[in-house]
């Protein structure tokens, strides 16, 4: 078999990867190791900045997320028992964040490349990168049916993920990379309930962060600070209500509305990236080169800018035949990608108890907090990175 470009992974990078090639008449094939069924059914990210929901309008797969997604133009900081508002459009020219599971930005994906004839194939098994450092890169793999199969490529883009084979298949000796592992996780939710807010609150309490999130107005996503090694059998609900209405309370009248929780799990916390993104015709895109703790909501917006960058560089070379785009790749994307692990590292460690902390640490944090939500500057500088900067100008 032979492609223009070999994508690993039906994540948010690979399927905008092979979406935006198509629209460019660039022909790539997507390798998945799991069924469709499992990546429309995980459970993960809910925040799209603005230039993702843009780019996402603008290339045609836009349609559903405009009519069930919901715009927030604001995100609150909860502390000290009070709510601040920050007013993100008013800070950021008119800018915002729109609420959409990223399992339905896979599902609108998916079905926008199957619909055009795309090529996924689920289900493989084994893949394997050959030949990179030459002109004709090739992936191996076990189709479904356990068959052994070879793509030959002009490129490959490494969109598997974290745990995938793209990365440990560039060669350490040319591997940087740079690690934060945080001692704490967080314990996610879904419950059957009304908003108990219109916007996002982020919450920062002596017994830890919380944060609630919305998903419909019948179903609400609430997060809060565990012990990484925590397992969902260590929370049962009532610990769970407990938790969030201590860390919630407040001298305002606010109330967490409960209702049956239907799914649990636990979210390790953890600062990574690669440098460089890219060797000889392998490129990595989202959390193949790049983790953040989820606090700043950036790891799918970031696999979005990544493969927008990356789009734009095949583009030229197929294109015009021009590679300097290529070359600069890991350089362009990784730009964004350290004002994203600043900002996220940087609201994680504003809103996370550490339990090593001195008092004098827990007062800065209070300081920092009372700071962002009273002054114009410091909430503009939450603002404009929450919404995302403008592609380009980071
Ligand atoms: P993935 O989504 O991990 O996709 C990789 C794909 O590759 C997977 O489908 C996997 O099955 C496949 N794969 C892996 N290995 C192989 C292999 N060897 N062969 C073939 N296929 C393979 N980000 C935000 O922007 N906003 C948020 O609000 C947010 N909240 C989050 C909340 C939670 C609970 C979690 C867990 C994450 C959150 N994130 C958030 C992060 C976001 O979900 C990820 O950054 C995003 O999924 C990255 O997309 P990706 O395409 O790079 O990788
Ligand atoms: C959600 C996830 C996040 O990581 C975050 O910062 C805000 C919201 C969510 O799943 O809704």
């Amino acid at each position: 078999m032979r492609t223009q470009v070999g994508i690993i992974g039906a994540g948010p990078a690979g399927l905008l990867l092979a979406h935006l090639l198509h629209l460019r008449g660039i022909e790539s094939v997507v390798l998945e190791a799991r069924s469709r069924e499992e990546i429309e059914a995980t459970l993960r990210a809910g925040v799209l900045e603005q230039g993702t929901v843009d780019l996402l309008e603008e290339s045609g797969v836009g349609e559903r997320m405009r009519r069930e997604g919901m715009l927030h133009e604001g995100v609150i900081l909860r502390f000290g028992g009070l709510s601040h508002r920050v007013h993100l459009a008013e800070l950021t020219g008119g800018r915002a964040i729109t609420v959409y599971a990223q399992h339905e930005v896979i599902r609108d994906l998916v079905k926008a490349r199957l619909d055009r004839g795309g090529q996924i194939l689920f289900g493989v098994k084994d893949v394997s990168l050959l030949d990179l450092d030459t002109k004709l890169p090739k992936l191996r793999f076990h189709g479904a049916d356990g068959a052994v199969r070879e793509i030959a490529c002009d490129y490959i883009a490494g969109c598997d993920g974290f745990h995938g084979v793209s990365r440990p298949s560039v060669p350490s000796r040319v591997r940087r990379e740079y690690t934060r592992v945080y001692p704490f996780g967080w314990f996610g939710i879904l419950v059957e309930a009304p908003p108990a807010t219109e916007e996002l609150i982020y919450a920062y309490h002596d017994r830890g962060f919380a944060l609630v999130s919305t998903r419909s107005p019948q179903v609400q996503r609430l997060y809060l600070q565990c012990n990484p090694s925590d397992a969902p059998g260590d929370w049962p609900d009532g610990r769970i209500w407990d938790e969030l209405h201590a860390r919630l309370a407040g001298n305002d009248g606010f109330k967490l509305a409960e209702g049956r929780i239907f799914q649990k799990g636990v979210i390790a916390m953890r600062s990574f990236v690669v440098e460089p993104m890219q060797h000889g015709r392998l490129f990595l895109a989202g959390d193949a080169a790049h983790i953040v703790p989820p606090t700043g909501a950036k790891g799918l917006n970031l696999a979005v800018a990544d493969v927008r960058v990356l789009a734009q560089a095949l583009t030229g070379f197929y294109a015009s035949g021009r590679s300097d785009l290529l070359e600069r790749y890991s350089e362009t994307a990784l730009r964004r990608v350290w004002r994203a692990e600043h900002f996220s590292w940087w609201m994680t460690s504003m809103l996370h108890r550490f339990h090593d902390e001195s008092p004098f640490h827990h007062r800065l944090q209070l300081s920092q907090l009372q700071y962002v939500a009273g002054s114009r500057a410091a909430a503009t500088m939450l603002a404009e990175n929450y919404v995302g900067l403008p592609f380009g100008e980071n």
